[in-house]
């Protein structure tokens, strides 16, 4: 088992395949990247995923999702889902939900349940705008696919200040009739995000919202959980809170990251990372490098706020953003 020093289990793998995405989403990767940008990038091949996998199921990972970038634009998406599909864990996904219709066979076959779309906003227009792509209508398309197809849908929405904040409360309807399960996320800070302290809408500060027009119950939330979730009486979805900024669930942390190019990462705010895949390259037993970097983990937000008070003003942002390491 992988144990931290804070008794911690690690039993839960986040790997990213790849960092391109179809999307340029505002708050995750600049519009205009240096040319080249993803060319020549190193990224593990779908036999090195499985590799290196495996070595994690072994020391009892149990849970592992795909995320990117967007995975489903990497061309052999389907080997690798069916790859790992392969080992004892539950296999769930983040995906941005453009290519949700090709790969929903897929996804049934090898026994996906639960699928985790991005979707920050209800408006055509406004979709543009934070993502500058139009493919909203076809990601709410696909999101009405997963649910006639009976999958557990949660739906990440990152709330803004002044962009999309004055949708709380359509979020909410929405699940009404729609079995969805809304998740609002803390606008997080990574280099080049333009984040800024007051554009964070808080945890606090969406249930203040909320609760101007609805009445609402907190659900009792499993251990490692990162959202805490609320339910609104006779509606047939949910809603909870993601708050990684004002209130993070550091304590209960289950996680670790694997990056397209093969790095162990143990925080998503940690700096320190384990180059897995050019050690399995030069056959260097992978097994004791993971040990180690789990047994390295801080016990807060990787290190960077280590006794003091974490708040939104005094963080220190990272180089990497969601793109490279990973939702
Ligand atoms: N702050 C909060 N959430 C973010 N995501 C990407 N970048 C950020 C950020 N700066 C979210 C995406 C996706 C999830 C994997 O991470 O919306 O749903
Ligand atoms: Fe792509 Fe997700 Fe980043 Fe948007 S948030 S640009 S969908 S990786």
């Amino acid at each position: 088992m992988l144990i931290d020093n804070f008794s911690r289990i690690h039993n839960y793998l986040r790997i990213s395949i790849t960092d391109k995405c179809n999307l340029r989403c505002s708050y995750c990767i600049s519009e205009d990247l240096p040319h080249g940008y993803f060319a020549n990038q190193i990224k593990m091949s779908s036999e090195e995923i499985e590799k290196i996998a495996s070595v994690f199921v072994k020391l009892g990972v149990n849970k592992i999702r795909i995320t990117g970038g967007e995975p489903l634009v990497r061309k052999d998406a389907e080997k690798i889902l069916r790859n790992l599909a392969k080992f004892p864990v539950e296999l769930v996904i983040t995906t941005n939900g453009v290519f949700v219709d090709e790969f929903i066979n897929v996804f049934k076959e090898i026994g996906i349940k639960s699928v985790n779309v991005s979707l920050d906003t209800l408006k055509k227009d406004r979709f543009i705008e934070i993502t500058r792509r139009d493919e909203f209508v076809r990601v709410k398309n696909n999101i009405d696919l997963l649910l006639e197809n009976n999958f557990h849908v949660k739906v990440n929405a990152v709330l803004q200040r002044g962009i999309n904040d004055d949708e709380i409360i359509d979020f909410i309807d929405w699940t009404k009739d729609t079995p969805v399960h809304v998740r609002f996320i803390e606008f997080m800070p990574f280099s080049g995000n333009d984040w800024q302290n007051h554009k964070v809408i808080s945890h606090k500060q969406t249930l203040d919202e909320i609760s101007k027009k609805f009445h609402f119950i907190e659900l009792i939330n499993e251990k490692n959980d990162t959202a805490k979730k609320y339910f609104v009486p006779n509606h047939k979805g949910t809603f909870a809170i993601i708050s990684t900024m004002t209130q993070p669930f550091c304590s209960t942390c289950n996680r670790l990251r694997l990056t397209s190019d093969g790095k162990l990462y143990n925080c998503l705010f940690g700096k320190e990372e384990t180059d897995l895949l050019t050690a399995l390259r030069n056959n260097i037993d992978i097994e004791q490098l993971i040990i180690n970097n789990v047994k390295n983990k801080y016990f807060m937000l990787g290190g960077n706020n280590e006794n003091e008070n974490w708040g939104i003003k005094n963080i220190d942002t990272r180089k990497k953003s969601m793109i490279n390491i990973g939702g």
